[in-house]
This record gives structure tokens, C-alpha cells and sequence, in this order.
């Protein structure tokens, strides 16, 4: 695997590549690599010629200070797991490769950011659509690989990729979860054994508010499902919601057959979690 940390290099590189004909997949993340990072980077292995990994904890997207600083940033093991799953190039630049002045760009979403993490995280998305607006155009991708897990950010890129005629393909890949059920995360490396434990309720929350589509209220689906979590020694319910899996606009009632989504944002200690569940009635 070759390690690139300049924008020019990479730039020239995938040049070259798509002048010989090669297919380029592009899993963009932040590291602190784990098995559903991996099952993104294996899809697009088995998928394209070569696979471009990109890390870079982008510090536009983060509205929280301290979130940003404690995000876990673990290089070299990233590297090694790179090399072991066959990864062609890691692209891995610093801050100040990527932002050598203060980005001034501004993308609006309109309603696909009024909700949940576009609501909660104010400036998110703005910085999302920079970096990988600009990781695009570095990396010239024929096709992208992002998580389901990050239901929203997908639903935003599908617009950013739309609206700025980007010529790739965005693939949506499903929630990679621990076999308690826990969606994996990188966040969740900084949370106490105690409070691993207590993380599992998010996922049985959806799976119980699930169940309960076709028969209860959506009102009393979401009170109990927050009051179940809150209820729960370290958790902080931030949102739940009940939303139409294109618009992600809340559902008052639920029409048949209509495909929604879960979803959930809580703290749980000092960790912000998020999860969704895809439910088709
Ligand atoms: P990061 O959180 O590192 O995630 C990188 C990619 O991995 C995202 O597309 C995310 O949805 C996916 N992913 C994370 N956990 C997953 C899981 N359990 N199952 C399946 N896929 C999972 O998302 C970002 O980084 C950043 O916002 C980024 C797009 C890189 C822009 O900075």
C-alpha cells in the first residue's frame, strides 16, 4: 500500500490511473479503523481496480471542541489493517494540506438538514460537504462507499453529488454492527466497559419501537422509547425519531408500506452515539 499526504500527489496519481483505464473506489473516513470502515474498503476492493482509504479527522465538521480533540486517532494500527486487507493507497493528509486557508464555502440543504443531526450539530453538514466535495475532486472516484449508520450524511451527499455533477457512483452500505447489536463506531473506543454495556440499549430500542410501527401511535412509540433510554443510568436521549427514509422529514402516522427509518441520538457518559434502523412496512 502506498501512503500519500500531499492533495498534488494524489491528484496526480489518480490521473495517471484513469488514464491507463483503472476503476478507483473511495472509502472516505476519519480512522480509528474498524470492521465497518473495513466491510466498506472490501466491497470496494471487490468492486474496482484499486481502493483509495482516505484519513482525515476533518475539523470543519466538528461543532464540538472537545469532540474534535478527543476523536480517536490511532495512524499507524489503521495502516497496518490497511495493508492487510489489500488497500491500494491510503490518502492521509494533515490540516493544513487540506485547508491551507480557512474554508469560507457555505452548502444549504434546505429541510434534509433541518432535522436530527443537521438540527443538533449546527455547521455539520457544512463542513461534511467541503470535505468530501473536496475529496472528490482529489481522489476522482468512480465509486464512493459510505455507511448506512450515517443514514443523514448519506441522504446529503446523494444532493451534494447530484447538485455538483459529480460523475461517481455513491453506494450505501449497511450498518456493520458488534454481535450484541451495538452499530460499530470509532466513538466507541472512549466509552468505560460500564457504559459499553449500557450502549447496547440504543439498538434494543429500535428493535422494540420497530416492532411497534404497525400497531402504536407514533407519538407513544417515541415517548416510550426515550423514556426507556433516559431511564438507563448514563444515557441521554438527544433525539429519537420516526422519519421517511428519502425525505428524513418526522412522520406523525405511518401509512402502509411506506418505508421509514429509525433513529437515534444519545449521549451516553460523555460519547455521542448515533444509530438508525430501516423499517419497511
Ligand atoms: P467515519 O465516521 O470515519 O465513517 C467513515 C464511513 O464509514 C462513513 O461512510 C460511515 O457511515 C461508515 N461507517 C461507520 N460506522 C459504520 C458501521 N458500523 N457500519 C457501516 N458503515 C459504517 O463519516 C465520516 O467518517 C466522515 O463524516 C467523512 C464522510 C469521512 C467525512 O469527513
Amino acid at each position: 500500500m502506498e501512503v500519500i499526504t500531499q492533495a498534488r500527489e494524489m491528484l496526480r496519481k489518480v490521473q495517471e490511473l484513469r488514464c491507463s483505464g483503472k476503476t478507483i473506489g473511495f472509502v472516505p473516513t476519519m480512522g480509528a479503523l474498524h470492521e465497518g470502515h473495513l466491510q466498506l474498503l472490501r466491497a470496494s476492493g471487490r468492486e474496482n481496480d484499486v481502493t483509495v482509504c482516505s484519513i482525515f479527522v476533518n475539523p470543519t465538521q466538528f461543532n464540538n471542541p472537545d469532540d474534535y480533540t478527543l476523536y480517536p486517532r490511532t495512524l499507524e494500527q489503521d495502516s497496518d489493517l490497511l495493508e492487510s486487507i489489500n488497500c491500494t493507497y491510503l490518502f492521509a493528509p494533515t490540516a493544513a494540506e487540506m485547508y491551507p486557508q480557512p474554508s469560507l464555502l457555505q452548502f444549504g440543504f434546505g429541510a434534509l438538514e433541518g432535522v436530527m443531526e443537521g438540527e443538533k450539530r449546527p455547521g455539520h453538514f457544512n463542513g461534511v460537504a467541503t470535505v468530501v466535495s473536496k475529496l472528490f475532486h482529489l481522489v476522482q472516484p468512480h465509486r464512493a462507499y459510505f455507511g448506512q449508520k450515517d443514514l443523514q450524511q448519506v441522504a446529503i451527499l446523494r444532493q451534494l453529488v447530484q447538485g455538483l455533477s459529480f460523475d461517481l457512483e455513491l453506494v450505501c452500505f449497511p450498518t456493520v454492527r458488534e454481535p450484541d447489536g451495538l452499530a460499530m463506531s470509532s466513538r466507541n473506543k472512549r466509552l468505560t466497559p460500564e457504559q459499553r454495556q449500557q450502549a447496547i440499549h440504543l439498538y434494543k430500542a429500535l428493535q422494540q419501537a420497530a416492532s411497534q410501527l404497525s400497531h402504536t401511535s407514533v407519538e407513544s412509540i417515541k415517548q416510550e422509547a426515550i423514556a426507556y433510554l433516559n431511564a438507563i443510568n448514563e444515557i441521554e436521549v438527544e433525539y429519537f425519531e420516526i422519519v421517511d427514509v428519502l425525505t428524513l422529514q418526522p412522520l406523525q402516522s405511518i401509512n402502509p408500506q411506506q418505508e421509514v427509518a429509525i433513529c437515534v441520538a444519545a449521549f451516553v457518559g460523555e460519547v455521542r452515539l448515533i444509530d438508525n434502523l430501516l423499517v419497511n412496512l
